[in-house]
Parts: structure tokens; sequence; C-alpha cells
């Protein structure tokens, strides 16, 4: 059983990816979740994180992180995600709400109390995390990992070379590459095998609850992913939670990564050496993944939910 603590701004493919991590608590046990201004400012991720922790019945801490990066002002993905930052599905405004404690001292809470490791996962801008490690760096080595979903080996989709969490706040995502503490990172190359297409969508209809929510979750995100010019919906978050679960799906290569924090082209890109020599590798990059295995653990995971809720 590991230890995870999920920091995110849902934002349709973080929900899914909390959703994946408690179709399987068996094999994750999630101390808490921390949100971050990211896809949609603090206040409306954290709502939409609040919205589907109460569909599901979970009484999972929440706990409130950055209002803005580090240096930037905030970027917002609505584009993708909507004005809410999860349109499409109508669900309840949340009785539940998020606990007295900032996201840091949350963090530094779980981490310090915890007898065994706990992994980091990291769905949204790093704001939290890389000042997290910055206030309390004895904790680190109490951290396993942090699975983060952020940057590329090549390209981009908000600028030619930068991906959105990284480019949100590179100075946050320079600080975590840089921390020492173990990372594996899923990127943009990867977006291609972890799509999920109409097909797939239109399945979940008829499966229960949680599926249908997940069905009405896609159907929004898939017309901006087709304006990205992908043919399903590539479900980023998902692979950072899917990896904690079946890392042998994933191919992976240990590369030094940094990040580009002053190029005026090229600001918030994740520069991968692949060469680099063993002592400075600090990152295992996620290259290539199996489609259809990562998708059918979703809708396995779907389907325990289904049963619960
Ligand atoms: C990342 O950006 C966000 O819009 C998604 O939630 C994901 O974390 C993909 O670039
Ligand atoms: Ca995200």
């Amino acid at each position: 059983m590991r230890n995870i603590l999920i920091d995110c701004d849902p934002g349709h493919d973080d929900a899914i990816a909390i959703l994946l991590a408690l179709g399987n608590k068996e094999k994750l046990n999630i101390k808490g979740i921390t949100t971050v201004a990211g896809n949609q400012t603090v206040d409306k991720v954290t709502n939409n994180a609040l919205k589907i922790l109460e569909f599901i019945g979970e009484d999972i801490p929440v706990a409130v992180g950055a209002t803005k990066p580090v240096f930037n002002s905030l970027f917002t993905g609505a584009e993708s995600h909507g004005s809410s930052g999860m349109d499409g599905p109508e669900l309840m405004e949340p009785k539940i709400k998020p606990i007295d404690k900032n996201a840091i001292e949350f963090m530094r809470e779980v981490v310090s109390s915890s007898d065994e490791p706990v992994t980091l996962v990291a769905l949204g801008p790093l704001t939290n995390i890389g000042l997290f490690l910055l206030t309390y760096p004895e904790l680190k080595e109490k951290i396993e990992m942090i699975s983060l979903m952020g940057g590329a080996y090549e390209g981009g989709n908000v600028t030619s070379c930068a991906e959105f969490n990284i480019y949100v706040d590179p100075e946050a995502a320079k600080m975590v590459f840089n921390s020492g503490v173990p990372i594996v990172m899923s990127g943009l190359d990867i977006a291609r095998e972890i799509q999920i297409f109409d097909y797939e969508i239109e399945k979940l209809k008829d499966e229960g609850k949680v599926s249908n929510l997940v069905r009405e979750l896609l159907e929004f995100y898939s017309i901006a992913s087709k304006r990205f010019g992908f043919e399903g919906s590539p479900l980023y978050d998902v692979s950072s939670v899917a990896y904690l679960l079946n890392p042998e799906i994933f191919t992976l290569k240990h590369c030094k990564v940094d990040v580009e924090t002053k190029g005026e082209l090229t600001r918030g890109m994740t520069v991968v050496d692949i060469k680099a020599k063993e002592e400075e590798k600090n990152a295992y990059v996620m290259f290539d993944a199996n489609r259809e295995v990562f998708s059918n653990m979703i809708f396995e995971s779907l389907k325990v939910l289904d049963k619960r809720v």
C-alpha cells in the first residue's frame, strides 16, 4: 500500500486521476488532496475537487494552496477546461469544506507524521510543492517520489516548447526538478498513447453513476482536445496515478531535466538531457505507454466506483 498526497487543479483530467486513485484503495492510500491555481483560480479548482469527493461520498481532507504562481500572474486553462475549470457535468454544490490549514502546512503535517514515506502526485503547476520543499527541506527524505504531470522531451501545448503546468509556474518547477527528490515525469511525449476515444466515451453511458460522470467530463474535454489536433482526449494527469498502479506499462528513461525560466521564447520549457552523466540524472521521463492497458485500467476502476456509489 502506497501513501499518496494529490496536489491538483481539477481540471477534467485531474478529476479522472482522482477517481482512478479512489478506485484502487487497496493499492493507494490517499492521505489528502491539496489544490493549486492552474486550470482555474484556486477557489474554483478547490470547489471542483470537493464536488468530486462529495459525489463519490469520500471524506478525504482537502487543503487550499497557492492562489497564484511564484512570479507570474495566473494564466488559466479555461480554453480546455471552461470557466468553472471543470465544465460539462452539472454537479451539486458541495456541502463539505476544505480543512482549516493551507496546503503547505497540510503537506508538512501529512509527511512528517507518516511512518511510511509519502508519494506526492503533482497534477497542476508546481507552486505548492516547490514552496513546500523550500520551506521544509528536512522532510525531503520522507518523500518517496514525486509522480508529476508536466513538461515534455519535445514540444509544448501553450507555446511551441512549454507545457501548461510548467509554463504557468516555471520557477516552482525549477525548484522541484532541482530538489533532489526522485521524480517520475509524465509529459506531452506520451499524450497520444493516453487518449480515450469517442467510441469508448459513449460506452460509459449505461455503466453507472461514476462512469456517466466521466462521460460527461470527457464529452466537454474532447471538444477542446480536438481543437488541439487530437483524435480523442489525452488524459494527461491520469498517467501520473496510473504509473503508481502499473509502472510496467510505461517506458521510462532516466534523464537530467531542468526548466528554462529566462528564455524570451522558451520560458517554461523542460530541457531534457537523455545523455546526461549518471550522477546528473534527476528524473525518469515517460516516452511511451501501452494505451490498451491504460484505458482498461480506467474503465475497470470506474466499475469498482460504480458499485460503491
Ligand atoms: C496539463 O494541463 C492541464 O490543463 C491539465 O490538467 C494537465 O495537468 C496538461 O498540459
Ligand atoms: Ca491538471
